[in-house]
C-alpha cells in the first residue's frame, strides 16, 4: 500500500492541492461516496484515474464543481431546466448530463456530452474552492467492484490511490442521480441518491429507459451489467426462506430488509429506502472481508422508492 489516509484540515487540503496540480489524483468524500479526483483538464491526470481504476476507456467521468458558474463554463448550451435543477438541488447528488463545452477534451462521451455536479460535502467543496479545478471524478473503487462510503474502503479498493482525504462515512451511500437534459425529455440515466419525485416538481415528466427500469441494460456507458458487485455471489430472491441453501459456495450471509434467520453472517439493513442505501455498500464491505462465499439478498419492494437500490442489487447480482 502506497497512498495514506489524510485528515481534512487545512495541511490535509494542502497537500491534495499539491497532489492535484501536479497531474496526480486524490481521493475525496463526497455526500453520495468517495470519489478519485483529478484536474478535469489534465489527460494525464484522467489517465491516471482510469489506470487506477482499471476503469474501460468508453465510460466517462462526471466532474464535479465548486459552483453554477463552473458548471456552465464547461458546457456547450445551459437549458432552462438546468438552471431550475441546479436551484433546487445543487450542491447535491443529482448530476447533469449536458452538451459538452469544446476546450474540454479528456472527460465525457463519445457523443460529445459531459456530466457535471456540485456536490454537498464541506471537504469536498473546500477542495475545489482550494485548487480551482474542476474536479473529474468517478467513485474511488476499481470498475465493476463496490463503491467506497468510507476512506478505508477507498483504500482497501484502491492501494496504490496517493492520498485519501477522510470526511467519515458518506451520508447518501449511494452514488448521484444522473439525468440526461440533451433529449427532449430528460432522461434517467442513472437512479441515484435524489428520488424522482422531487425531480418531476422541477422538471415535469422524465424518460425511464426499459434499461434503468429493469436494470437490464446500459442506459449511460457505465452501467454496465456487472457492476457494484462484491467478491462473493449474490442471488438476489424475493423469499430468501425458500431459498434450498444446499450447494451454494459456503458460508452462506443473508442482507435482508427484515429478520434472517440462522446463516453463517446476516446484514439486516433498515426497511426504509433511503436508509437501506446509506448503509448497503458498507453491508457488502463487511460481508467481503468477512470472507463469505454466498450473499443470498432479499429483493426490496418493486417502487420508485427503491428504485436506485433495486437497480445497484440487480447489477451486483449478474
Ligand atoms: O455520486 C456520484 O455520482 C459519484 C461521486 C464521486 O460523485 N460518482 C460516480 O461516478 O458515481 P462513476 O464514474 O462511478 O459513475 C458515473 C456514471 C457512469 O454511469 C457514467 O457512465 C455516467 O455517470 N456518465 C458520465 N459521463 C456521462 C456522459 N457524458 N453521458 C452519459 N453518462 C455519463
Ligand atoms: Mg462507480
Amino acid at each position: 500500500m502506497t497512498g495514506r489516509i489524510a485528515r481534512p484540515d487545512d495541511a490535509g487540503i494542502a497537500a491534495a492541492v499539491e497532489l492535484l496540480r501536479a497531474e496526480s489524483v486524490v481521493a475525496f468524500p463526497t455526500e453520495t461516496v468517495y470519489g478519485l479526483g483529478a484536474d478535469a483538464f489534465s489527460a494525464k491526470a484522467i489517465g491516471e484515474v482510469y489506470r487506477l481504476k482499471n476503469r474501460p476507456a468508453w465510460n466517462p467521468l462526471i466532474v464535479h464543481v465548486a459552483d453554477v458558474a463552473a458548471a456552465r463554463a464547461l458546457a456547450a448550451e445551459w437549458p432552462a431546466a438546468a438552471d431550475r435543477l441546479a436551484a433546487a438541488f445543487w450542491p447535491g447528488p443529482l448530476t447533469l448530463v449536458l452538451r459538452r463545452a469544446p476546450a474540454l477534451t479528456g472527460v465525457g462521451a463519445d457523443n460529445d456530452t459531459i456530466a457535471v455536479r456540485i456536490p454537498a460535502h464541506d471537504v469536498a467543496l473546500r477542495l475545489l474552492a482550494a485548487v480551482g479545478l474542476p474536479l473529474a471524478a468517478p467513485s474511488a473503487n476499481r470498475s465493476e467492484s463496490i463503491s467506497p462510503t468510507t476512506a478505508e474502503h477507498v483504500l482497501r479498493s484502491l492501494p496504490d490511490v496517493p492520498l485519501v482525504l477522510d470526511g467519515g462515512p458518506s451520508a447518501w451511500g449511494i452514488e448521484s442521480t444522473v439525468l440526461d437534459l440533451t433529449t427532449a425529455t430528460p432522461t434517467l440515466l442513472r437512479p441515484g441518491a435524489l428520488a424522482l419525485r422531487p425531480l418531476r416538481e422541477v422538471t415535469g415528466a422524465i424518460a425511464l429507459p426499459d434499461a434503468v427500469a429493469d436494470g437490464t441494460n446500459r442506459p449511460s456507458p457505465g452501467m454496465g451489467r456487472r457492476h457494484y458487485a462484491p467478491k462473493a455471489t449474490v442471488l438476489l430472491v424475493d423469499d430468501v426462506k425458500a431459498v434450498d441453501r444446499a450447494g451454494l459456495a459456503a458460508p452462506v450471509a443473508v442482507l435482508s430488509y427484515e429478520t434472517a434467520g440462522d446463516y453463517d453472517a446476516a446484514e439486516v439493513l433498515s426497511g426504509d429506502p433511503r436508509e437501506y442505501a446509506a448503509d448497503l455498500y458498507a453491508a457488502l464491505h463487511r460481508l467481503d472481508d468477512a470472507g463469505v462465499g454466498t450473499i443470498i439478498v432479499q429483493t426490496p419492494p418493486d417502487t420508485e422508492d427503491w428504485l436506485a437500490v433495486r437497480d445497484r442489487l440487480s447489477r451486483a447480482a449478474r
